[in-house]
């Protein structure tokens, strides 16, 4: 199509600007006068570029800049050593054992998420809003110890709502073909709302900072990372190396499992017969399950599994090369974009079956195992795996759960949701659903 329709369609929806081909295609070529771009859904191309040589693909600096006025050096943009660096010291805060710890804090945002949802019964809800509001009070609580009725809290979760709309995660400059040098893209607004956002991240990270010198800091995942020491270098993370990681923990940490979870939910919504069973599962864990039984909601780990699949909240990701590469016949120069796209390769006709379908089910199907293996990647894959995938796949199965124990669902069929992507994938006009008590 022209250049001139392709940033007309790109402008009003990244996702519906893609020919309807590279559902089915391994490869695709988008040549531009400045640089080459190719989209990757053949799995062990996708394999080389994020496993097994992810040092020779770093990130794209075209991505990063759009970024970079709200994330700073935070570890999404980062390459090289730097990035290694930090990965050591944020990883510890994100394992397993410590991940059991952080739980108590989910827990109690996701009561608070159900009260407030329990208070809307009988009403036809804007569910995106629910989860953002609970996503980020998850991620205020395990990082701050504080709830998001907390002032300063408010302050960063509204601030953060207006960024998102000003700033896709894909901005325009990855995919037009303009020289590096041509300034655009950066909006007013979206660089005062970064600037807005740092500076209350600062607040919380300085005020952070002296408790821990006092020693009366709650034991969250701020303190954990706050004095945790690079176990090559010996060093910590200064305030200001903090607020970058703290905007990132904020932006990829609420964002993605919010967009998750809406659409989790309106899938069980348009599909009675699994939210039954859900619900039958949450109420057969009783009142208060804790951390071990989290792995006993098989059927609510499927069902968010399949959300996932189905919309990624990341719809795309892309890397650069840093010399001359030969994928599938073709050379690509350096500096050339390559993109990853979980939109794409989770719908792909040649590896899917049903790819369209909502079925959970599949999971334990030969074809959804080999699928999960090769070519399923909502956080990515290889050492930049997303830090947070374990904390999403606790906190999104545990909400999911808790909600449809109480909680019936339905969709309305005047208001089928569109996809868009804004910085995470979401419903153009929000997801309505009717709630009742079950
Ligand atoms: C359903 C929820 C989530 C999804 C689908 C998701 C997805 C992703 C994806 C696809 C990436 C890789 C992006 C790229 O390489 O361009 C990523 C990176 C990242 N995510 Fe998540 N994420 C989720 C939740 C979280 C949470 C809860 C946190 C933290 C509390 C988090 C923190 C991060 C960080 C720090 C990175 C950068 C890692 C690096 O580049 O080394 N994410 N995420």
């Amino acid at each position: 199509m022209s250049l001139r329709r392709y940033v007309k369609l790109f402008r009003a929806d990244i996702l519906s600007a893609q020919p309807a081909r590279l559902y089915r295609a391994w490869m695709a070529e988008f040549k531009t006068p400045f640089f080459r771009s190719y989209l990757i859904n053949q799995p062990d191309l996708v394999k080389t570029v994020l496993k097994d040589r992810p040092l020779d693909f770093p990130k794209s600096g075209r991505i990063s800049e759009g970024l970079r006025p709200l994330l700073g050096d935070s570890v999404f943009l980062t390459n090289g050593a730097l990035w290694q660096k930090q990965r050591r010291i944020i990883d510890p805060a994100f394992e397993g054992g410590r991940l059991r710890e952080t739980y108590p804090a989910m827990w109690e945002a996701a009561q608070a998420a159900l009260a407030r949802l329990t208070a809307r019964t009988g009403e036809v809800v804007e569910i995106e809003e629910q989860t953002s509001h609970a996503a980020a009070d998850i991620i205020f609580r395990t990082l701050f110890s504080i709830p998001i009725e907390d002032a300063l809290a408010q302050k960063v979760f509204h601030e953060f709502r207006a960024y998102q709309r000003t700033q896709p995660i894909l901005n325009l400059a990855a995919f037009l073909p303009l020289p590096r040098w041509m300034p655009r893209f950066f909006r007013a607004d979206t660089k005062a709302a970064a600037k807005r956002i740092r500076g209350l991240i600062t607040e919380l990270t300085e005020r952070r900072r002296a408790e821990i010198a006092a020693g009366r800091a709650p034991d969250d995942l701020a303190t954990k990372i706050m004095t945790t020491r690079d176990p090559e270098t010996g060093e910590r993370f200064s305030t200001e190396e903090m607020v970058d990681q703290v905007a990132i923990f904020f932006l990829a940490g609420h964002e993605t499992s919010a967009s998750a979870l809406a659409w989790a939910l309106y899938l069980v919504a348009t599909h009675p017969e699994w939210q039954e069973r859900l619900a039958e599962e949450a109420q057969a864990l009783g009142d208060a399950p804790d951390f071990a039984d989290i792995s006993k909601l098989k059927l609510s780990r499927d069902v968010f599994r399949e959300a996932l699949r189905l919309y990624p909240p990341v719809p795309m990701m892309v890397r650069e090369t840093t010399c001359p590469e030969r994928f599938r016949d073709r050379d690509l120069p350096r500096g050339a974009q390559v993109v990853l796209s979980p939109w794409h390769q989770h719908r792909h006709e040649r590896l899917w079956d049903n790819p369209d379908g909502f079925d959970p089910a599949r999971w334990s199907t030969e074809n959804g195992r080999q699928c999960m293996r090769e070519a399923y990647m909502p956080f990515s894959a290889g050492p930049r795996v997303c830090t947070g995938a374990g904390f999403a796949m606790v906190e999104g199965v545990l909400m999911l759960s808790l909600i449809l124990r109480d909680l019936k669902l339905t969709a309305l069929p005047d208001k089928v949701p569109e996809p868009v992507a804004f910085l995470t994938v979401r419903a153009r006009d929000g997801i309505h659903l009717a709630v009742d008590r079950r």
